[in-house]
């Protein structure tokens, strides 16, 4: 009996655990009302007397083991608690993380982005601060052109003019300087007209223009595009072109989209008529593309022009362009998109 009790002191001193139910476990094995010591120590009642000293103290050293085991075991889970706790309780469920949301602007870009680029248009950039060239001369409208009126200039400097771009297609004509045809791109950016601000136009807003130009472009091939875009953009394409003028093309369209009057909204932003004026087109003048050093007699090509805010306007029925541009939290929260 002896030999087993020293065994147990063993297996009591070499015991290992970090867990609360394992101590309580062990604690229950050894010195609960039914257990081990418990029944050891009724044996050590019949043992012969001679052998009762040594066995005694054994046992005692046993009993003395599994209360320090215990101690010592709770303690330590106690501490590891404590070294935790800087960090507050591990396993409580955690606080709803608060999801940030695109711009509308952004959302609406990023869409028009996608839908073109599934019939293969790339994405080109350049710079809001353009020079003269870029933005007015080299898209036909020479200095002293009247139709430079039609968008009325941040000047930066003069002599030689450098200027807030007031449309993207000054992009265009980079990148038609930079590439020669089969060229698809769209613009996206911000541009800038000095004009007064209202709940519909605004001094600062977003356009995507888009180009295309390749051997035998015709206006068909641009009306084909717009009705893809349409349907793709807003699930409807009931569109319409008025004849326009712009000095970049000839001939010029205005697309107008029929969006109903079913809302107090639609009555505002349409002026009463169901129809809106989404974007300016047509077909690439000659001019231009010689002036970007594209073979016009090789070569045709379609441009079209659109403002993102317009359009954010439509889908989300939003009546005043000024609120963009708020940054109020309560008008940006209501935005949740992937895209
Ligand atoms: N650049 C024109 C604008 O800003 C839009 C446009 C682009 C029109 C291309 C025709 C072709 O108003």
């Amino acid at each position: 009996m002896l030999d087993k009790v020293k065994e147990l002191i063993g297996d009591v001193q070499s015991f290992k655990t970090t867990s609360k139910e394992e101590i309580e476990v062990f604690k229950i094995k050894y010195l609960g009302s039914k257990g081990l010591l418990k029944d050891l120590f009724n044996e050590f009642k019949t043992v012969d007397a001679s052998l009762k000293k040594d066995l005694g103290q054994a046992l005692n050293n046993l009993r003395n083991a599994a209360s320090d085991k215990v101690q010592e075991l709770n303690e330590a889970l106690e501490e590891q608690t404590e070294t935790k706790s800087i960090y507050g309780d591990l396993t409580r469920p955690s606080e709803a993380i608060e999801l940030g949301s695109r711009h509308p602007i952004s959302i609406v870009r990023n869409r028009i982005i996608e839908v073109f680029s599934k019939i293969g248009f790339t994405v080109s950039e350049g710079p809001e601060i353009e020079d003269d060239w870029h933005n007015f001369t080299a898209l036909n409208l020479p200095e002293y052109h009247p139709a430079r009126d039609m968008q009325d200039t941040f000047f930066i400097e003069q002599n030689p003019d450098i200027l807030l771009r007031t449309h993207t297609s000054s992009v265009q004509v980079r990148y038609m300087e930079e590439n020669q045809p089969p060229i698809r791109t769209i613009s996206p950016g911000r541009v800038f007209r000095n004009e007064d601000i209202s709940s519909r136009s605004h001094c600062i807003f977003h356009q995507v223009e888009g180009l295309y130009i390749d051997t035998d472009v015709s206006f068909a091939d641009l009306k084909q595009t717009l009705l893809y875009f349409t349907k793709e953009m807003f699930g409807k394409s009931k569109i319409r072109l008025r004849p326009s003028y712009f000095p970049f093309t000839e001939p010029s369209a205005e697309v107008d989209i029929y969006w109903g009057l079913e809302t107090e909204i639609d009555h505002k932003i349409t002026k009463g008529t169901g129809w809106l004026e989404i974007m300016g087109c047509g077909m690439v003048d000659p001019n231009v593309l010689k002036n970007a050093n594209i073979d016009s007699e090789k070569y045709t090509g379609y441009a079209f022009g659109m403002g993102i805010e317009r359009i954010a306007m439509l889908l989300y029925q939003i009546p005043d362009i000024r609120m963009f541009y708020e940054n109020d939290v309560r008008f940006l929260e209501q935005f949740k998109s992937v895209l």
